[in-house]
């Protein structure tokens, strides 16, 4: 069995609800542009919020990461990872937090005791030493020589502001040397496997620290790091994860993977990352913004690698390496089989387009760079324009001739191209808005009575998981165990045409994300939010933190009547709706 179902069953028999991966695009959060950490779609329930599937979780989450997207390449680093999460929402706390975390590592991944440190709060003028945790390591049997204190690292929060409390980190002995009797936090030998954070406060933008209405338990493992840890490798690409993937890369490439890691690694990487992207709900496809970019770059980066080996581009060998890695995967995440020829499509479209151009912008650069010349902004900006290379690929492409880029330049040239060729980009907001039509918004608003509705007619805890509008209706995800039945149907399209027909105003509020979230305004699972947000209320039926836009007055609606009631995935049900 691997890491994930050994630890989604050790979980579940103490009691957990496994919850389903949220998408890698968060859905209703326009301020990020992926989801990059496991409990981040949790913060609304370890902020008070009741959870539909109690209050013991876990999962493991799908996070994406493109911050350090540079550093990709070495033995560690990695775009998409997976994150593995247990929580308790306001119930259990340390002592048990502690114990099972100790039993899973020691007793089914049989890892020695002695191979374990482990660092405990050691108190500051706001929270004091954490004696607690500190015993029960004791009484677990680590010895006092193998518990560190420390301060700022065991102290945890997403960003600035949000949950938050003191940790006990856990810490693997990774080498053959012989083990030290004591844990030094700075040997690198030793490197962090789980993190068990206490969530019982919220800081708030000024500094100011308050308990949270419970405490909570949030952990999490990375699937990458202690499954290399496991397996005895010293390179994350070399275990059962990448295994088959490069040697894949190996037999296209007719290369050896000693002396060619790093394109490898790369290659191996960002078509793993673009895969999730493209099989995402969010139907996310190559473009020059956002998400979209981010999928465009790591595809290109990836041929720019594969042609560095020497791979001939025209042939299939990236959709060979998608379907392993789509073969892989489809049973953990069912979109990638739902959306498998989606992915495949997305990455040999891309593949075609950056191919026409990429051999000519690539004899441009050279011709450039010949005199080793740096590159201004103009050429940059060219290359950009004309060959699609993206800025960072040709920043790649200098620094490996030890050149330099004008990248503030190039920002400039694309910020006034930009200008020039606006159009409606403005229109990427929540709720799978597509563009901003009137029939649009209308159904827009309709998707925030029907929220509201199904939580008056059906359960206090459906929340939303998903939305996709056209002009012509509303596709409306939520959460929910059963097919509604017709009575429910009816209730429920019943009701939000008498809030139609009650004309309420749609209204519109600024406001503290603290306090939005506090007064009980509806979101889906959020990834972090901006620190101000909108909240919209119609009447007082509905309260959501959205980006709208919204029609003024219900009575526009028309008449709501639901088309279609059917299953979109385990616990998730789909309603598609008209507006006439
Ligand atoms: N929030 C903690 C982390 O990301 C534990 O899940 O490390």
């Amino acid at each position: 069995m691997n890491l994930k179902d050994l630890y989604i069953d050790f979980f579940v028999s103490k009691g957990h609800k496994q919850i389903p991966s949220a998408p890698v695009v968060p859905e209703n959060d326009p301020s990020v542009l992926f989801n990059t950490a496991g409990m981040l779609p949790l913060v609304p329930y370890l902020t008070g919020q009741k959870h539909p599937y109690g209050k013991r979780l876990c999962d493991y989450q799908k996070c994406i990461r493109t911050n350090d997207l540079d550093s990709v390449g070495d033995t560690t680093h990695h775009t998409f990872f997976e994150m593995l999460g247990n929580w308790s929402l306001g119930d259990y706390f340390k002592e048990e937090s502690i114990t099972w975390s100790f039993e899973f590592l020691t007793e089914v991944l049989h890892i020695p005791v002695n191979r374990l440190g482990v660092t405990v709060f050691a108190g500051n003028d706001l929270i004091p030493f954490d004696e607690v945790s500190y015993n029960k390591w004791l009484s677990l049997g680590i010895p006092e020589a193998r518990i560190a204190k420390t301060t700022e690292d065991n102290f945890w929060i997403a960003g600035d502001s949000g949950p938050c409390g003191s940790d006990t980190e856990i810490f693997y002995f990774r080498s053959d040397d012989e083990i030290p009797k004591h844990f030094d936090v700075n040997d690198e030998r030793f490197v962090e496997i789980w993190n068990n954070v206490f969530m019982e406060f919220f800081k708030e933008k000024d500094g100011t620290i308050s308990p949270l209405p419970q405490k909570n338990v949030d952990t999490g493992m990375g699937v990458e790091r202690t499954t290399a840890i496991l397996e005895g490798v010293n390179d994350n690409y070399l275990s059962s994860i990448w295994k088959d993937v490069i040697d894949l890369i190996v037999n296209i490439s007719d290369l050896p993977y000693e002396g060619h890691e790093k394109s490898m690694r790369i290659i191996a990487d960002h078509l793993r990352t673009a895969v999730f992207i493209a099989a995402d709900p969010a139907g996310i496809k190559p473009s020059n913004t956002d998400q979209g970019y981010i999928l465009r770059r790591l595809i290109r980066r990836a041929i720019r690698h594969a042609k560095q080996l020497n791979i001939d581009i025209n042939s299939d060998w990236e959709q060979q390496i998608a379907k392993v890695i789509l073969n892989k995967y489809k049973n953990y995440y069912k979109e990638l089989e739902e959306n498998y020829n989606v992915v495949l499509e997305v990455l040999q479209n891309e593949k075609i387009k950056f191919n026409r151009t990429l051999e000519k912008g690539l004899k441009e650069f050279t011709k450039f760079t010949q005199n080793q010349q740096n590159i201004d902004a103009t050429t940059a900006f060219h290359l950009y324009d004309t060959y699609g290379f993206p800025i960072e690929l040709t920043m790649e492409l200098a620094t490996e001739l030890g050149l330099k880029v004008d990248e503030e330049g190039f920002k400039q040239k694309f910020k006034e191209h930009q200008d020039l060729s606006r159009t409606a980009s403005s229109g990427k907001f929540k709720g799978g808005l597509a563009s901003n039509g009137e029939m649009e918004i209308k159904y827009h608003t309709a998707t925030h009575l029907l929220n509201a509705a199904l939580k008056v007619v059906v359960d206090k805890n459906v929340h939303q998981k998903g939305s996709n509008i056209t002009s012509e209706r509303m596709r409306f995800d939520f959460s929910c165990d059963h097919k509604l039945s017709d009575e429910e149907k009816q209730k429920v399209e019943d009701l939000v045409n008498q809030w139609i027909k009650s004309g309420f105003d749609v209204t519109v509020k600024e406001m503290a994300k603290e306090e939005a979230i506090s007064s009980g305004a509806e979101c889906m699972f959020i990834e972090k939010y901006p620190d101000i947000v909108t909240v919209y209320s119609i009447g007082d039926v509905s309260k959501e933190l959205c980006g709208g836009p919204h029609v003024k007055n219900t009575s526009e609606l028309g008449t709501f009547k639901i088309i279609k009631e059917e299953a979109s995935s385990a616990g998730v049900r789909r309603i598609k709706a008209i507006l006439e």
